[in-house]
C-alpha cells in the first residue's frame, strides 16, 4: 500500500468517526442503554436541570463524605474520651489506658476555690497533692478527705511566688512516686498595685505567682502527660480575664494572658489526649476578698452577683471535661461579659469607673 493510499483511508476513518453521532449530540446521550429510553423522552430543559442536579450532588459529595469522615472520627475519640473518664471516676476498674490511680495536684489549695477542687476531686474517686504555703489547714483538709473517701493525699508547703517552686514542686512529686493526671492552676492573690509596690520584687514575685508559675508548672507537668496521652489542665482565670477595666493593669492583664495562653495550649495539646481549661468566676466567697479593702467592696455589693465557691468549681470541672478552652462561670456573667465587652459597654465602664 503507497503512502497516499494509506492517508486516504486514515482520512476515512477520521471521517467515518466525526460521522457518529457524540454522546453530547445524541437526543439518548447522557446515560445510553434502556435508561437512556427514560431520558429520552425528557425535554432537553429537564435534561438541564438534571445535569446540573447531579453536578451540584457531586460537588456537595466531597465535602459531604469528608463531613461524615469527621464526625467518625470525633465519635470515636469521644468513645475513648468516655472509656478513659469513666476510669478516671472509677467506673472502670483498668481500661489498660492508664495503670495508675488518677491523681490531680491542686495549687492553693489551703482555701477557696482551691480546697472546694479538692473536695469535688476526691469526692470523684481522684488522690490529690495538695499545695500552698499554709500547711496546717491543707492537713486539715487531708484528714477529713481521707476519713470521707479514703483519698490518698500527699501535703506540699510551696510559695509559688518564688521562681524556683515549679521544679522543685515537680522534682518532690516524682521523688514521691506520684502520676499527676489532672493540673489545677488555682493559686493567686489580689490587691495589689504594679506601679506602685514600694520595690520591684514585689511587683516581679506577684507577676510570678499569677502568671510564670503557671506557665512553669505546665511546661514541667504536662509532657509525661503526653507520654501517657492523657491529661486535663485547669488554670483558674477570671471574667476580669475578659474585661479589663481600664484603670486595672495589675490582676485583669494576668488573667487576661492565662486566658490566651490556655487557648493556645488546649489547641496544641488536644492531638495528645490532653484538655485544657481556662476557668473565669466571677465574685465568689472565698478569703479572696479578705482584705479592709475588698470587704467594704463586697459589702457594697448586690448579693445577686454573687456565686458559690461548690458552684464554680463544679461547672469547671464539667468545663474541663467538655473540652471547653474558656469557660465563664455563672449564668449572670455568660450573659453580661459578652455585652460588657462591646465598644460602647467598654467606654462606659470607662465612665462609670467601674471595675470587675
Ligand atoms: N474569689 C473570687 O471572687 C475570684 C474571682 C475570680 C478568680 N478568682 C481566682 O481564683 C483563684 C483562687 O482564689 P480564691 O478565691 O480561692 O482565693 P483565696 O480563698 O484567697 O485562696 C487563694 C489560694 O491561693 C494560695 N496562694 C496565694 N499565694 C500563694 C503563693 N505565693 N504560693 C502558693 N499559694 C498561694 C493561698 O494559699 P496560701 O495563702 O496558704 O499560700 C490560697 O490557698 C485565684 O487565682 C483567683 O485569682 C477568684
Amino acid at each position: 500500500m503507497d503512502q497516499r493510499h494509506k492517508g486516504t483511508k486514515s482520512v476515512a476513518r477520521l471521517v467515518s468517526q466525526s460521522a457518529r453521532p457524540t454522546r453530547s449530540t445524541h437526543p439518548r446521550s447522557l446515560s445510553g442503554g434502556d435508561s437512556g429510553v427514560i431520558f429520552g423522552r425528557l425535554k432537553p430543559g429537564a435534561l438541564t436541570i438534571l445535569r446540573s442536579l447531579w453536578l451540584q450532588v457531586g460537588c456537595l459529595f466531597v465535602p459531604f463524605s469528608v463531613l461524615i469522615g469527621k464526625v467518625l472520627t470525633a465519635a470515636e475519640k469521644h468513645k475513648r474520651n468516655r472509656q478513659i473518664n469513666r476510669f478516671m471516676m472509677g467506673a472502670v476498674p483498668d481500661s489498660g489506658i492508664l495503670m495508675s490511680k488518677p491523681r490531680a495536684l491542686i495549687t492553693g489549695a489551703s482555701a477557696g476555690l482551691g480546697r472546694e477542687f479538692a473536695r469535688q476531686l476526691a469526692a470523684d474517686g481522684k488522690d490529690l497533692v495538695l499545695v500552698a504555703r499554709r500547711v496546717e489547714p491543707m492537713e486539715a483538709l487531708a484528714e477529713e478527705l481521707k476519713n470521707a473517701y479514703g483519698t490518698d493525699v500527699d501535703v506540699i508547703q510551696a510559695d509559688l511566688s518564688d521562681r524556683e517552686t515549679p521544679v522543685a514542686l515537680f522534682d518532690e512529686v516524682q521523688q514521691r512516686g506520684l502520676v499527676v493526671d489532672c493540673l489545677i492552676n488555682n493559686a493567686g492573690a489580689a490587691g495589689i498595685d504594679l506601679l506602685r509596690t514600694e520595690d520591684w520584687s514585689t511587683a516581679h514575685d506577684y507577676l510570678e505567682l499569677m502568671t510564670s508559675s503557671v506557665v512553669a508548672m505546665c511546661y514541667f507537668f504536662i509532657p509525661p502527660m503526653q507520654q501517657r496521652g492523657y491529661g486535663r489542665v485547669l488554670n483558674v482565670a477570671s471574667v476580669a480575664g475578659y474585661v479589663t477595666t481600664p484603670s486595672d493593669y495589675s490582676y485583669g492583664p494576668t488573667k487576661s494572658y492565662l486566658i490566651a495562653f490556655s487557648r493556645g495550649l488546649s489547641g496544641a495539646l488536644r492531638k495528645d489526649g490532653i484538655q485544657v481549661t481556662a476557668l473565669c468566676p466571677g465574685f465568689t466567697h472565698t478569703d479572696f476578698h479578705a482584705s479592709d479593702k475588698l470587704t467594704r467592696m463586697k459589702r457594697s455589693s448586690p448579693k445577686f452577683i454573687w456565686y458559690d465557691a461548690d458552684v464554680v468549681v463544679r461547672e469547671g470541672l464539667k468545663a474541663l471535661e467538655k473540652g471547653r478552652d474558656t469557660y465563664l462561670s455563672g449564668r449572670l456573667y455568660r450573659y453580661i461579659i459578652p455585652l460588657m465587652r462591646l465598644p460602647l459597654s467598654q467606654r462606659l465602664i470607662a465612665a462609670l469607673g467601674i471595675k470587675v
